[in-house]
């Protein structure tokens, strides 16, 4: 798996398809999706154009789905992945994860009520799981993953699995660096992929649980900047590449396209004194998190934060 992706949450249909192109011309090779996203048909559309025009190969690219809470269920899961390969247009996907450790029941409104909300167990994730290492052995997934999920989860999938555990996905940046879910990861073969690592500057309001995690202003981050030559942002890519984790983030203009990239392919090293600081710049109890995963709390009415993170 390529270290850098490009980010596609939040990127606006009639913008994604040219922020694809932007960045597989520019030399991404990584395309992190979702269905919940909205705008895996644009994104298909683009991949096609860039295919037909020689500018890659399908085998050059790592494409990266997810499956939604709406269809996270043995017998919805085999359709939602049709959709997004005839969305996406192609056969396979490199990497499919389960979005979220809950599923919602199909046909309920978004966001949910309490009623609609399926809680994880690790029987019903397990099955999940079975169902899609199906699709392995049909080869339209190359890999399986997980997204948003805990160490005490994974331990508990990891010895019910024929197909390994490939990627666990979650939301990563000083402000929640996730030091002990990425030493677990490493220890265990899983590579940790890391949404919003600049902090989801863009983000919608109605996500966020609080507001102390703006990692691209923290002033150990400007401070690296200014001495390296480097922008923010570059930082924070180039500190996660450094620690072996993967980032993705999401840019629908060219300029920073092309910034994010430069971290991983010629950004300068990051001392170990500036890793070791961004490293420990965790906000305490968890409220540097910015991707709350409310859907699956439902203002407690569900269960707890506790229960949803760990
Ligand atoms: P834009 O799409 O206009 O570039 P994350 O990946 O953490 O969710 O962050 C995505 C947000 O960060 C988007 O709003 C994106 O805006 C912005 N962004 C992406 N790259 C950069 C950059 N190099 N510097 C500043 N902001 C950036």
């Amino acid at each position: 798996m390529p270290m850098i992706g490009l980010g596609t949450w939040q990127a606006p249909k009639g913008e994604c398809g040219a922020a694809i192109i932007s960045a597989v011309e520019a030399g991404y090779r990584h395309l992190d999706c979702a269905a919940a996203y909205g705008n895996e048909a644009e994104i298909g559309e683009a991949i096609a154009g860039l295919i037909s025009r020689g500018v890659v190969k399908r085998e050059d690219l790592f494409i990266t789905s997810k499956l939604w809470v709406h269809k996270a269920r043995p017998e919805d899961a085999g359709a939602a992945l049709t959709k997004t390969l005839s969305d996406l247009r192609t056969s396979y996907v490199d990497l499919y994860l389960i979005h979220w450790p809950f599923s919602l029941a199909e046909g309920t409104p978004f966001p949910p009520t309490p009623e609609s909300v399926i809680v994880y167990s690790p029987e019903n994730y397990s099955a999940l799981w079975k169902t899609l290492e199906l699709e392995v052995d049909a080869g339209r997934v190359k890999a399986l993953g997980c997204s948003n999920m805990s160490v005490t989860k994974m331990e508990a999938l990891a010895p019910t699995t024929r197909h390994p555990i490939c990627a666990n996905q979650v939301e990563c940046h000083p402000s929640l660096p996730q030091n002990e879910l990425l030493a677990w990861c490493k220890s265990n073969g899983v590579a940790l992929v890391a949404y919003s690592p600049l902090g989801s500057p863009g983000r919608p309001p109605r996500w966020v649980k609080d507001d102390n995690s703006r990692p691209l202003e923290a002033p150990a981050v400007l401070r690296a900047a200014s001495s390296l030559g480097m922008t923010p942002a570059q930082i924070l890519i180039r500190f996660q590449y450094q620690r072996g984790v993967i980032a993705i983030p999401k840019s629908a203009n060219p300029a920073r396209i092309l910034d994010n990239l430069k971290a991983v392919a010629e950004g300068a090293d990051l001392s170990d004194t500036i890793m070791d600081e961004l490293k420990n710049l965790e906000v305490p109890d968890g409220r540097g998190r910015i991707i709350t995963g409310y859907p699956g709390v439902v203002s407690g009415r569900v269960q707890t934060w506790q229960e949803l993170w760990t």
